[in-house]
């Protein structure tokens, strides 16, 4: 029994799309707003309630958009405001509502309160940035930015360093400042009176920093680490508590927070039942989990793969122990991971189709929010990098350079194989639409290649193939809308000592829900059904066999 409160965006699925790369309607190379609009009766097929969208604001693109210039306009490259405002009215009218991506934990260097920030020290903006002074020429503290070298930049005309977390181009925001904080509740007040129904929240975790701003422990490239000193930092709950109050509270929004680091009893806070946060949470346990297997050459860089029963461990303790506490979201995939089939799953022709469908019953089976990542419904897979030439993305080119060129800690032949299994780019390939050149994702020249897989993997093939990894999708969404047992059943998993499969129980008023999971390419005995065989719910082959799980089978019963 579970007495959880019963709210839409508990019942929903999100579908996220990577503007950049989704649909290109004017030729130019380069995914747009009206793209989607076109799109949405896709979208509308495959049954998802919720559109979550990276971002669209005007920004010069240093890290495709999560460096916003301006939160109020839209970026040229993806169309107009007026554009935006149809693609919402449209996605409203088609029964979908639209997430927006709210970045407030750093702008562009080229947003107008930076630009002011800088002018100098005495400007009423300066304050809502980070500024320290450096020590004989070197920066206020040793912290390495995630996009490669030293997380602070220096500013010559006021003689000051600012933090930038990521690129130089994203400068830190200072939160310690009520007046900064307001400026984006404002913001956030002004899209919502627009009408969109809530935020996924970039980096929410790391927006309170440790204002003593110590040096972090050194890492192999001689850079210091600020995780401990900004994740999860001292206020951000206060931080977030003050925006529910101004801003969340008085909407009826799904609010997502991105929370690397975050722990169970972290997420306790951040995910409260009592709303007084977000809505759920983005934890990164389970796809940091194939870091250290074995460990990265450098950074997040490695070809490791996790293990399933890792993976399920992590995963099968995050059910359990947010259960009536906090809501759980769930997922494989977004623009920063890798593809799920590729990466967990068998992306070799015999088995990409089995296994894609296999991981994704046993993610959308379990408690909490799914969400599905552009492609993913198709089965798309990870990308084959020859040569730095094809990469795109800052993370990749600055990773390069410094570890590559600059340190020579690995060969352009490591990075490369690192970069086919973790690189963001894997997952920012254009949206194979179908057959025709590139992917018809585009008719102009795509500002990223298109997957060479794309004649056989596509929506256009996928569309005309009941069989398809998107007609599994779309019944495994189905299946949410019709079954409260998969929203609000609690979570008990089963055979945990399988190295092969994952399996587990939902109940709720008596019913039983049964999930099992087959990770291998080899059949596996699966007791399971041996008592009762249940009435049939949704599975990945024609037939199943009792006592057995053939390779890659999922399959669910209810009782
Ligand atoms: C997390 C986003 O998901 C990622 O794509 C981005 O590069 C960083 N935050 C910085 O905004």
């Amino acid at each position: 029994m579970t007495n959880e409160t019963h709210v839409w965006w508990k019942e929903s699925v999100i579908y996220q799309i990577y503007p950049r790369s989704f649909a290109d309607s004017d030729g130019d190379g380069i995914g747009d707003l009206n793209g989607i609009t076109d799109h949405l009766p896709y979208l509308a097929k495959l049954g998802i309630d919720v559109i979550w969208l990276s971002p669209v604001y005007q920004s010069p693109n240093d890290d495709n958009g999560y460096d916003i210039s301006d939160y109020r306009a839209i970026m040229e490259d993806f169309g107009t405001m007026e554009d935006f405002d149809r693609m919402l009215a449209t996605a409203h009218r088609l029964g979908m509502r639209v997430v927006m991506d709210l970045v407030a934990n750093h702008t562009s260097d080229e947003h107008v309160w930076f630009v002011e920030s800088r002018s100098s020290r005495k400007s009423p903006y300066r304050d809502f940035y980070i500024w320290r002074d450096g020590h004989d020429g070197e920066p206020p503290n040793n912290w390495e930015s995630v996009f490669s070298g030293p997380a602070w930049e220096y500013d010559e005309a006021s003689d000051q360093w600012y933090l930038h977390l990521f690129s130089r181009k994203q400068p830190d925001l200072n939160w310690e400042n009520p007046q900064t904080r307001e400026a984006i509740y404002d913001m956030m007040r002004w899209w919502c009176d627009k009408g969109i129904d809530g935020w996924r929240m970039d980096v929410i975790s790391m927006i309170s920093k440790d204002q003593r701003f110590p040096d972090g422990q050194v890492g192999p490239d001689g850079y210091g680490d600020f995780f401990p000193y900004v994740v999860n930092g001292p206020r951000v709950h206060e931080f977030l508590r003050e925006m529910n109050q101004e801003v969340l509270s008085h909407y009826d929004l799904l609010t997502v927070g991105e929370a690397g680091g975050v722990t169970i009893d972290e997420a306790k806070h951040y995910a409260a039942a009592d709303g007084s946060e977000l809505s759920m949470v983005f934890q990164f346990e389970h796809v940091d989990a194939s870091l250290n297997e074995p460990a990265p050459l450098v950074g997040k860089w490695g070809t490791g793969k996790a293990s399933m029963p890792k993976l399920r461990a992590i995963l099968n303790k995050w059910q359990m122990e947010l259960e009536g506490k906090a809501w759980n979201s769930l997922y494989w995939n977004n623009h920063d991971q890798p593809r799920v089939v590729s990466r967990f799953g068998d992306d070799r022709p015999k088995w990409r189709v089995r296994s894609a469908k296999m991981l994704a019953t046993c993610l959308h089976m379990m408690k909490g929010t799914p969400y599905v990542y552009q492609g993913e419904e198709l089965g798309m897979t990870n990308r084959h990098f020859s040569s730095i030439d094809e990469c795109r993305d800052i993370e990749e080119l600055n990773i390069w350079h410094q570890a590559v060129e600059e340190l020579h800690m690995v060969t352009p032949e490591q990075m490369l194989a690192c970069f086919d299994h973790v690189a963001r780019d894997n997952v920012r390939t254009p949206m194979q639409w179908d057959a025709s050149p590139n992917a018809g994702f585009t008719t102009g020249n795509p500002w990223i290649a298109v997957n060479p897989n794309y004649a056989e993997i596509n929506a256009a093939a996928c569309l005309a193939d009941p069989d398809s990894v998107f007609y599994y999708y779309q019944r495994l969404i189905a299946l949410r809308h019709s079954m409260p047992i998969i929203v609000y059943g609690t979570f008990h998993p089963l055979m945990e000592e399988s190295e092969a499969i994952w399996a587990y129980e939902r109940r709720l008023d008596g019913q039983t829900l049964t999930v099992a999971c087959n990770w291998t390419d080899q059949p596996q005995p699966c007791p399971l059904w041996d008592d009762e065989p249940g009435t049939f719910v949704i599975g990945n082959y024609d037939t199943h066999e009792p006592g057995i799980l053939k390779p890659y089978e999922a399959y669910v019963t209810v009782r």
